[in-house]
């Protein structure tokens, strides 16, 4: 009897580009789920878009778009991202869709029937100058445990201290810069430790990764706290029923997107959608997530599922996070790299190849070092693999018309490989895809060493031994298949375009315990080319130059306060000089009707001294006087500029009156 298998991977939020630290999870997910499949199981895999919450609803203010039209776009774009990198989804769906509003719903009026909805009156920050209550994450300042500075309202990055935004010394909105104020607001709450005992239940008998269990045992330690599972408008998600004005928050409708997506799944294809979420008996659902959200899984998760009914996962798997080169994921050194970018200049099997290269069960952070990638494919899935068939399938073609020998060279060697299934299922069964690899490897080694010393290209020379030649060629196409049929869950291209050369399927390992004899192969065409350190090159390239055009504002925030520090007035230019000695100044008297400045202006080049007298122009009045070697500048004359010029700002009519512009 073959497993009944439902697979996730978290949903990437809507508002942001799918990049190589997320494609950790997609492609350890679609190695495991390929691999089930593989294996003879039934398995499915479902995703979607997590469209809700207020960065999103944000980041669509900012680039005048509607929630929607923002969701949307995104979606499409993870979409084509996912597809090329060859994750086998069998559907991705959206939070923000009918299947989700009403299975959100439903969950939390069981939760509610049930007794396990509480309301509670909070104070929360709210941003005065944006006039909406602030997520933690809007809220930065001082940890108040270790006094690390620029911490996030959640958890400090430093001593890892979880509290609340409240806790922070000196909170100020990222959005303004403002320091919140505090407002009261009533808001729903899930009684999450009405269900610690049937979730330590659950913890002790299903969750495997032993990390994970001791992150739980510590939280149960503390004792589960009431989770917070309502948001003030405005906000973008679903409203609660029954009440007015509350939103579920992003975290509620979330996971539930897991079920959504496979609802709509199932209305499509005519699958029977209980089987997988009311039964723990008959069939097995698994989460795979990264480390940051293990207790929205392994806690929230749970609890909803089992509150309103439903069954609990079968078990979490959480993975670490990348670093490239050594070192977080960083724009300025170019290693922020997109999975677009990425795929402009690699080819994607290179990365899910390095990907399971590294990858274990544990929940540890891994390298992307970018010298050892280009080394390791080059040497492990061309120079090991693929090379195998090309050595020996031109004399297929060309002596033996396409047809493979009757018998092998070597039953014995081959055997061996075949053999290998059971130990290599196991690795990839437990999400230790390093081992397999290393398994894989290694037989791929014996496979060469093989064909070194059977010498095909010796033998073809001696018209004695054309049947040894036949048997050897044979043997070495045979071992091929092995181990491309093993790697087939990691690298599913390579194993299509080998299927489409060796006229073989390539969908089950079992196959792969027969070899392929007295059976026509098509003429090799090069499967694998090598990395170019050139592509890498012009991949972090590009990562860099898509830096110099994001928004960096956020960087960069001053408040409305320092800002009103600036006094600006309107001025007239009464005189106008270049300076000599310098290829930047030119020197000017600006009348700002209550009296008269000096000021040194750096726009020598843009503007003659001549078209500059009678000009109105912006002046800083409250600029400290700078001493400079030609005299003392008094002010400052405001300008903007790129790399195509600089233009004075032009105050319009009024002028001389000493009006303060800001
Ligand atoms: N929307 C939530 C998940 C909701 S699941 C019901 C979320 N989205 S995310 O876009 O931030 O991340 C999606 C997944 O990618 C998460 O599992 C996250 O851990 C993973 N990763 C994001 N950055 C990563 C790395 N740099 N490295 C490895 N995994 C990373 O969280
Ligand atoms: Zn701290």
């Amino acid at each position: 009897m073959h497993r009944k298998i439902l697979v996730t991977s978290a949903l990437p939020y809507a508002n942001g580009p799918i990049h190589l630290g997320h494609m950790v999870e997609y492609i350890q997910t679609d190695i495991w789920v390929r691999f089930q499949r593989m294996n003879g199981n039934l398995c499915y895999f479902v995703c979607a878009d997590d469209a809700h919450g207020t960065p999103i609803m944000l980041r669509a203010r900012s680039e005048n778009l509607t929630p929607e039209q923002l969701i949307q776009h995104y979606q499409e774009a993870h979409e084509k991202d996912f597809a090329d990198f060859n994750i086998s989804f069998d559907n991705y769906h959206s939070t923000h869709s009918p299947e989700n509003r009403e299975l959100a719903e439903y969950i939390y009026l069981q939760l509610k029937k049930g007794g396990h909805i509480r309301r509670k009156v909070i104070n929360q920050a709210y941003d005065p100058g944006e006039q909406i209550f602030l997520p933690d994450r809007f809220v930065k300042g001082t940890c108040p445990r270790c006094g690390a500075e620029d911490q996030y309202g959640d958890s400090c990055e430093k001593c890892g201290a979880t509290y609340a935004p409240s806790d922070l010394k000196n909170p100020v909105s990222v959005l303004s810069g403002l320091p919140p104020e505090q407002r009261e607001s009533e808001h729903l709450f899930v009684c999450l430790s009405n269900f610690t005992d049937m979730l330590q239940d659950w913890v002790g008998n299903e969750v495997s990764q032993s990390e994970a269990r001791n992150k739980l045992k510590e939280w149960f330690d503390v004792g589960l706290a009431d989770w917070d599972i309502s948001r003030d408008a405005p906000y973008f998600g679903f409203q609660i029923p029954e009440e007015k004005d509350k939103y579920f928050y992003v975290w509620l409708d979330a996971p539930i997107g897991y079920m959504a997506s496979f609802k709509n799944f199932c209305d499509r294809e005519g699958i029977d959608f209980d089987a997988f979420w009311k039964d723990e008996e008959q069939t097995e659902l698994y989460n795979f997530i990264g480390k940051d959200i293990l207790y929205f899984h392994t806690l929230f998760w749970p609890a909803m599922l089992h509150g309103a009914g439903f069954r609990r996962p079968t078990d979490v798997y959480s993975h670490g996070f990348l670093t490239v080169n050594g070192k977080k994921m960083s724009k300025s050194r170019g290693t922020f790299i997109m999975a677009r970018t990425y795929l402009d200049h690699l080819n994607p099997e290179y990365l899910r190849y390095y990907y399971a290269a590294k990858l274990n069960e544990k929940i540890e952070d891994l390298d992307l070092n970018l010298e050892d990638f280009v080394q390791r494919i080059n040497s492990d899935l061309v120079g090991k693999v693929v090379n195998i068939a090309s050595r020996c399938a031109k004399f297929i073609s060309n002596r033996f018309e396409g047809r493979l020998s009757t018998e092998l060279d070597h039953p014995e060697l081959y055997q061996e490989l075949a053999d290998a299934l059971s130990s290599i299922s196991e690795s990839y069964e437990n999400r230790a895809f390093s081992k397999a690899m290393r398994k894989i490897m290694a037989l791929a080694d014996k496979a060469n060493q093989y064909v070194n010393d059977a010498q095909p290209w010796v033998i073809a020379k001696d018209p004695e031994q054309v049947n040894r030649l036949h048997n050897v060629c044979t043997q070495g196409i045979n071992m091929f298949r092995v181990l491309v049929y093993y790697l087939a869950p990691v690298v599913p291209d390579l194993a299509r375009r080998s299927g489409e050369f060796l006229n073989d399927s390539m969908d089950q390992f079992e196959k792969a315990q027969t070899p392929l004899l007295d059976h026509q192969i098509s003429p090799y065409v090069h499967l694998m080319t090598r990395i170019q350190q050139k592509d890498v090159d012009a991949m972090i390239d590009q990562s860099m130059e898509k830096e110099a055009t994001l928004d960096t504002s956020h960087d960069n925030i001053i408040s409305i306060e320092d800002f009103a520090k600036i006094d600006l007035r309107t001025a007239l230019i009464i005189e106008a000089s270049d300076v000599e000695d310098s290829n930047k100044l030119i020197r000017l008297k600006v009348d700002l009707g209550t009296e008269t400045r000096q000021v040194f202006a750096g726009i020598k080049g843009f503007y003659s001294p001549e078209e500059l007298v009678g000009r109105k122009v912006v002046v800083v009045r409250n600029l400290k006087p700078r001493k400079m070697k030609f005299g003392t500048s008094e002010g400052m004359i405001l300008a903007a500029g790129d790399d195509d010029g600089l233009w004075l700002i032009d105050p319009g009519e009024q002028v001389g009156l000493g009006v303060p512009v800001n």
